[in-house]
């Protein structure tokens, strides 16, 4: 990988930055929209939502809407150091049937205008849904445009983590929106079952910088402030758009895939964090691993931002995941892995129902154990006895069942994460590692850019195997308690 500086005096980068943006956008003939044009919808997929109620989720009944698909969100967004946003959310859509009235997730802000297809509709607020009535009858394709302010509000999760809109103690802030929190920045279906494209203007002032998901396509100065424009081409769910926006030192570099892809790489580090090059070292190898043993990488590009913002997580956002450090630690290498894994389970291959978490977090897991057992460690058969051996029968690893939550709270618990991806490895016991590692390439690849559920992994499972799994997952995913192990 080549050497990459910081960017000591934001000039020197960006000129480069903008003119290489552009060329490798061309260069890998990405088909990027304007502002407010919806790209290609590759693969959305209709197999999971076919009911017109309008709560999708079963964790989360009060977020989205199951009326409509959006195809593509463009976002102008601009940031004063006050702390206040200043920003027009366009959604360009599809009506499932005609309809006249429907409603956007959106907590907090003020709302100045809403425009539909062009024309001035009304809009009420209840709760964290925006309401808008249309004057004519929608059937088909539509776009809303919404005007709005102020200065978005946190989120906190059912599991007291804060969320969405995260001011930082440095006057910066950074949007990390696992599961709901994407609603306190702009007006979106916020539910993983409804990905879109994504078009992000974001405006700040000039000493400062803008990372987002997604692809850099441009940074512009005008008037002592800097638009930077982070395109995202691949379906995008609406908890993994991310901006940070801080005095950050900004690294560029490329690296090439295992199928001789160019990618662009594209770091955010918090400068009193210090330059973060393990870190930073670590993401074309643990990409290049990944595509060995789950198929390419999904994306055009790729880096990390780090940032101390006292979230006590890190998160996968969408080609560019974020880490919470303190002054004087690294990012842990197990955690960057853990998120890389992610951009296959998780990003590209999404759930539709946050039940279904452990799909994320069981396969990121589990993705931390095959690289331990490569770098020298436990096998991934001797980390599940391991694991079994160390969690007693009332561990509340046992308790719910990973595949059967009811409480929200309980979504990041050990349960998806931990046991998730023993019920992996129990799998790969099973069926052999042969056809174990088929199932891992096959879901990252039909289901590719697309939405899943547990029961099409088990249906995968049992055709690449041949085997009658039910059992197995039967007692690793839906059952209460510690199964037994043979
Ligand atoms: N998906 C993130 C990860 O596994 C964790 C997000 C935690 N979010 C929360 N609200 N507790 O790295
Ligand atoms: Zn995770």
């Amino acid at each position: 990988m080549p050497a990459a500086q910081p960017s000591m005096t934001a000039f020197a980068l960006r000129p480069r930055l903008s003119a290489m943006a552009a060329m490798s956008a061309v260069g890998l003939g990405l088909l990027i929209a304007p502002a407010g044009i919806a790209t290609a919808d590759p693969a959305k997929s209709t197999t999971t939502s076919t009911s017109s109620r309008q709560a999708p989720d079963s964790l989360f009944p009060e977020v989205g809407s199951s009326r409509y698909n959006v195809k593509h969100y463009a976002i102008k967004l601009s940031y004063q150091t006050s702390g206040e946003i200043k920003a027009k959310t366009t959604v360009i859509a599809k009506t499932k049937k005609p309809l006249k009235s429907f409603s956007l997730d959106l907590e907090g802000l003020t709302v100045d205008a809403v425009k539909v297809n062009g024309d001035r509709a009304d809009f009420s607020r209840r709760d964290n849904k925006l309401i808008i009535k249309s004057s004519k009858v929608l059937d088909g394709r539509f776009s809303v445009t919404i005007k709005y302010h102020g200065k978005p509000v946190t989120h906190i999760d059912p599991d007291g983590a804060k969320d969405g809109w995260i001011p930082t103690a440095d006057g910066g802030v950074v949007v990390l929106s696992e599961p709901v929190g994407a609603m306190t920045w702009f007006p979106n279906n916020n539910t993983p079952r409804d990905k879109a494209t994504f078009d992000m203007k974001i405006t700040v002032p000039a000493k400062l910088e803008a990372a987002g998901s997604g692809d850099l396509r441009s940074v512009r100065k005008h008037d002592g402030l800097e638009t930077w424009r982070w395109v995202q081409p691949k379906q995008q769910a609406t908890y993994l758009a991310m901006i940070a926006i801080d005095n950050f030192d900004v690294y560029r570099s490329t690296m090439t895939t295992t199928t001789g892809r160019k990618l662009p790489i594209w770091s955010f580090i918090e400068p009193e964090l210090g330059t973060q090059a393990t870190a930073r070292a670590l993401i074309p190898k643990a990409i290049r691993y990944m595509e060995r043993r789950f198929g390419a990488y999904p994306f055009n590009s790729a880096g990390i931002v780090v940032k101390d913002s006292d979230v006590d997580y890190a998160l996968e956002t969408q080609n560019r995941p974020v880490f919470d450090i303190d002054e004087g630690e690294t990012v842990r290498e197990l955690t960057n892995v853990h998120e890389w894994a992610h951009q296959w389970y998780g990003n590209s291959v999404t759930l539709s129902d946050w039940g279904d978490i452990w799909l994320n977090e069981g396969f990121a897991t589990y993705a931390e154990w095959l690289w331990t057992a490569s770098h020298g460690g436990q096998s991934t058969a001797e980390r599940l006895q391991t694991e079994y051996d160390a969690n007693p029968a009332d561990d509340e690893l046992w308790s719910p069942a990973p595949a059967d939550f009811s409480n929200p709270a309980d979504l990041f618990g050990s349960q998806g994460y931990l046991r998730g991806a023993m019920t992996l490895e129990v799998l790969q016991q099973e069926v052999g590692s042969r056809d174990f590692f088929v199932i891992l390439r096959r879901w990252a690849q039909d289901n590719e850019y697309g939405n899943v559920s547990t029961r099409e992994f088990i249906a995968l499972s049992e055709r690449v195997s041949g085997e009658d799994l039910d059992a197995l997952f039967q007692a690793w995913l839906f059952t209460v308690g510690k199964p037994a192990l043979s």
